[in-house]
C-alpha cells in the first residue's frame, strides 16, 4: 500500500496556506493509502527558542491538525520527538549528505535573510525532514510548492545512501497540487508565517472579520471594473466559497459598482463559514486535553513499530549492526 506521509511544524496557529497546502490534502488522502501525519517538534527548534511557547505550539497544532479531521483511527499521528530513531537516522544521513546541496536550499538562505541565526540546526534543517521521510519508507509526500526543493534534497539524499550502500531507500515523490499549491496572504505574496501577512482559521470572530479586511486591493473605485484574475480577495474566495458564489463574484469585478470592502465581507462570511465544523470539533477537544496526548502516545508506538523495522536494515548496511 502507498505511504503517504507529511510533516507540519508546531510553530505558530494553522493559517489557510497550511490548511489548503497541507492539511485538506492529508486529510483527503487518507482513504487512500497509508498516512503518516508527524509533528515536526524538533524542526520547531530551528525558530522557537521558548520552550513553553513550544509546549504550547505543539498542543494547538495537534488540536487543529485533529479539528481539521486528522483522523487517528486511520491515519499515524505523532510527535516527531517521540521517535528518537529520527535523530540517528539523521546523523546516518548526514555522512552521505554533500555540503553544497545543502548551501543550495532556498529556505536556509531566506531564513538567515530574515534574521534568523544561521546556526547548523537551520543549515542541515533538510536532512532531518529527509530522515522523516526515510524513516517509514514513505512513498509520497504531500507539502506546499515552498518546499520542494526539501523533497529533492530528500531524493538526493536517498540515492546517496543506495549508491553508497546498494538499495537501502526507496525515492519519495513529492505531492504538489497545483490549486493550492501557493496560496496567496493579505499582500498578495504567499501565505507564511515569517511574511507576517497570514490569516488563520481558527482565530476568533472579530480577529477574522480584522485579517480579512486588512487584504491589500488597489486604488479602484467602488464603480470601476476590477480584475479578479489579480485578486487576492477571489483566490481566497475560491477556496472557500461554492462555485456559483465564486462565478458571481468574478461577474461582479468585472462589471464594477462593487467595492472591495464588500467582496472582503463576502469572504470573511464565506471563510467563517467554512471552518465552523472544525470549530466545534476543536472545542470539543480542547475539553479534552488526556484524549489528545494519548492520541499521540498511541500514534508515536504505531510510527515505532515502522521505524524499528527500517532502521535495523539501514544499521546493518552501514555497519552499525
Ligand atoms: P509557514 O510558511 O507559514 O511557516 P510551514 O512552513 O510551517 O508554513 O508550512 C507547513 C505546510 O503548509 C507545508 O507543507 C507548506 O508547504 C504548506 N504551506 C505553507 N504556506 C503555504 C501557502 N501559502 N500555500 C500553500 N501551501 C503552504
Ligand atoms: N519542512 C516542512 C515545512 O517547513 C516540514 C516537514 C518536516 C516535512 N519534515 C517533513 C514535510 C517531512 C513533509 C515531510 O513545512
Amino acid at each position: 500500500m502507498t505511504r503517504i506521509l507529511t510533516g507540519i511544524q508546531p510553530s505558530g496557529s494553522l493559517h489557510l496556506g497550511n490548511y489548503f497546502g497541507a492539511m485538506r490534502p492529508m486529510v483527503e488522502l487518507q482513504d487512500r493509502g497509508q498516512v503518516f501525519y508527524c509533528l515536526v517538534d524538533l524542526h520547531a527548534l530551528t525558530s522557537v527558542r521558548d520552550p513553553n511557547l513550544l509546549r504550547e505550539n505543539i498542543r494547538s497544532a495537534a488540536v487543529d491538525s485533529l479539528a481539521c479531521g486528522i483522523d487517528p483511527a486511520r491515519t499515524i499521528f505523532w510527535r516527531q520527538s517521540h521517535v528518537a530513531a529520527v535523530a540517528e537516522l539523521n546523523w546516518i544521513l548526514s555522512n552521505v549528505t554533500p555540503m553544497g546541496l545543502l548551501e543550495r536550499c532556498h529556505a536556509y538562505k531566506d531564513k538567515v535573510a530574515r534574521g534568523l541565526p544561521a546556526n547548523h540546526g537551520l543549515f542541515a534543517y533538510p536532512v532531518l525532514m529527509a530522515a522523516d521521510i526515510l524513516l517509514y519508507d514513505a512513498d509520497r509526500i504531500p507539502v506546499g510548492r515552498d518546499q520542494k526543493q526539501h523533497l529533492e534534497v530528500a531524493r538526493d539524499i536517498a540515492v546517496k545512501m543506495n549508491e553508497a550502500y546498494g538499495e537501502v531507500f526507496k525515492l519519495p515523490e513529492p505531492d504538489i497540487r497545483e490549486d493550492t499549491a501557493l496560496v496567496p496572504g493579505l499582500d498578495g505574496q504567499k501565505m507564511s508565517k515569517s511574511y507576517g501577512n497570514t490569516i488563520e482559521i481558527f482565530a476568533g470572530e472579530k480577529a477574522l472579520r480584522k485579517k480579512v479586511m486588512g487584504i491589500v486591493t488597489d486604488s479602484s473605485a467602488v464603480e470601476d471594473p476590477k480584475d479578479p484574475a489579480n485578486s487576492t480577495i477571489v483566490a481566497l474566495y475560491r477556496l472557500v466559497a461554492p462555485p456559483e458564489d465564486v462565478r458571481r463574484m468574478e461577474a461582479e469585478f468585472r462589471a464594477g459598482g462593487v467595492g472591495y470592502g464588500e467582496f472582503k465581507k463576502r469572504l470573511f462570511a464565506a471563510i467563517w463559514q467554512y471552518f465552523a465544523p472544525m470549530r466545534a470539533h476543536r472545542e470539543e477537544l480542547l475539553r479534552d486535553p488526556g484524549q489528545v496526548d494519548e492520541i499521540l502516545r498511541d500514534g508515536a508506538a504505531r510510527a515505532r513499530e515502522v521505524a524499528d523495522g527500517v532502521m535495523a536494515r539501514v544499521r546493518a548496511v552501514v555497519g552499525l549492526e
